[in-house]
């Protein structure tokens, strides 16, 4: 049975209502349903619309749907037509006429933007609480890594030194800016829809304000028209969830290039790999391949969704039905990524000594030109000059450190025997301080301020 029959003779067509239906999907939230009903019928009584008894018997009907759901008994039926018409035909199921009271002054346009957003704010910190995990993991393998020393990369070509640990942490912050963008965005969602009708606004004196309060929301939108429409923080949502799918890729895309055999950097545990069915020498990183691709379908949830956006008029459109499977499905994506990856990595077994292997002397050729630099020649010169000797070097088939000192005082006399001390990889990053540098006073000052952050939001 529709909530819409009155005006119509004929039935809609099968397959056109299992197009319009929406319950496959919006069942997700019948509990948010059931609250958001619930705060109604209280501002109805306020309002004098329903009575005490009428808004008592109300208050229970709703109560024992949502303990049927929350034991999975409540039975939807095809027939109906998304949550909001299941729970309404149920109520009248339970409590009779009365529970046609219940939609007075509502519409589902500002019912199911509330119901939506009570879902997300509901949600949100589960999925946080996963980014942390995640974190934690990266913050306890940073510690644990302690001075173990690897090659650094710019355009995947060996670059400078660095510590382990320090790389461990470059993949904890981008997602400490995931979380910050998260709660920012929780601001824009607690914003309430409920009471704006279908479009412009109710006619029975609901007070929104304390509907607001009472439903757990910051504020009260302020324009009817644009409440029952704006799905920008289903956007923003779907954008955060492509920034994390982004993240993860990223670290992913490392793991697997530096647990292949030409890399040797870590060794995945058998818990977190995969074989082949082919080749028996095979052990595959299929979670982080995972975690490589799971980004492309986030990022076509956010785009798919903000082409269904484009050039909507206002207010509410069936278009917008299209809002919950993206935010749905990403959420799920994450809820099961961001684990399998937080115990994939913490799993994974480092190599220092394929780590070391891989640093060679040119990695030390910017400490060469600060070498010269310390002996008062102006740094533009100095990288000239240690460009010059890894000329020499390779044209000698040597590394930096196999030049002689006769080499290197014909390429500049401010060169002195203690020019190989410069070659020692330790040495380079202990030179890097700075906050934010790789040298491992400044990396365990990195990890303090991480763990406070952590520590801070539990
Ligand atoms: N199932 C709909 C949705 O998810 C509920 C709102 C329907 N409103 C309407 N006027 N048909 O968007």
């Amino acid at each position: 049975m529709s909530l819409w029959g009155g005006r119509f003779d004929g039935a809609l067509n099968e397959k056109a209502w299992e197009l319009n239906s929406s319950l496959p999907v919006d069942q997700t939230m019948s509990i948010e349903d059931v609250d958001g009903s619930m705060a109604w019928a209280n501002s109805l009584l306020e309002a004098k619309v329903v009575t005490t008894d009428e808004h008592q018997q109300i208050s229970l009907g709703l109560e024992q749907i949502r303990a049927e759901l929350i034991e999975s008994s409540f039975r939807f039926l095809t027939s109906d037509e998304d949550i909001h018409s299941a729970v309404e035909r149920r109520l009248t199921e339970i409590i009779g006429v009365t529970a046609k009271k219940l939609h007075t002054g509502r519409s589902r346009n500002d019912q199911v933007a509330t119901d939506f957003r009570l879902w997300m704010l509901n949600n949100l910190p589960a999925l946080v609480r996963e980014i942390t995990s995640l974190q934690s993991a990266l913050v306890l393998l940073a510690e644990d890594s302690g001075e173990t020393i690897m090659p650094g990369y710019t355009h995947l070509q060996r670059a400078q030194p660095v510590l382990l640990s320090h790389w461990w942490m470059s993949h904890f912050w981008p997602l400490e800016r995931d979380k910050n963008r998260l709660a920012d965005l929780t601001h824009r969602v607690s914003s309430l829809p409920l009471g704006c009708g279908a479009l412009a606004g109710n006619p029975i004196g609901v007070e929104r304000e304390s509907l607001a309060k009472a439903l757990g929301f910051e504020n009260v939108a302020q324009n009817s028209m644009d409440a029952v429409s704006d799905r920008d923080f289903v956007a923003e949502y779907l954008f955060c969830c492509s920034m994390v799918g982004t993240h993860i890729s990223k670290l992913s895309e490392q793991v697997v290039l530096f647990t292949s055999s030409e890399f040797g950097f870590f060794e995945l545990s058998d818990a977190y790999s995969t074989g082949s069915s082919l080749m028996p020498q095979k052990k595959n990183p299929d979670m982080f391949e995972l975690g490589r691709g799971k980004a492309g379908g986030l990022v076509g949830l956010l785009t798919g969704f903000l082409t269904t956006l484009k050039g909507l008029p206002s207010t509410y459109d069936k278009d917008l039905q299209e809002d919950k499977y993206p935010v749905f499905r990403a959420t799920e994506t994450l809820m099961l990524l961001l684990p399998v990856i937080a115990a994939a990595v913490s799993t994974m077994k480092a190599r220092p000594d394929r780590m070391r292997n891989a640093i060679d002397s040119f990695m030390m050729a910017t400490d060469l030109a600060d070498y010269l630099v310390e002996k008062g020649i102006p740094f533009r010169e100095t990288h000239s000059l240690a460009g010059i000797a890894v000329k020499t070097a390779i044209e000698n088939h040597l590394g930096l450190d196999g030049l002689s000192l006769a080499q290197y005082q014909a390429i500049h006399p401010a060169f002195d025997q203690d020019v190989f001390a410069v070659f020692d990889p330790f040495a380079s990053i202990k030179r890097r301080n700075s906050l934010g540098g790789t040298a491992p006073e400044a990396v365990h000052k990195q990890i303090q301020q991480a763990k406070k952050l952590i520590i801070g939001e539990k």
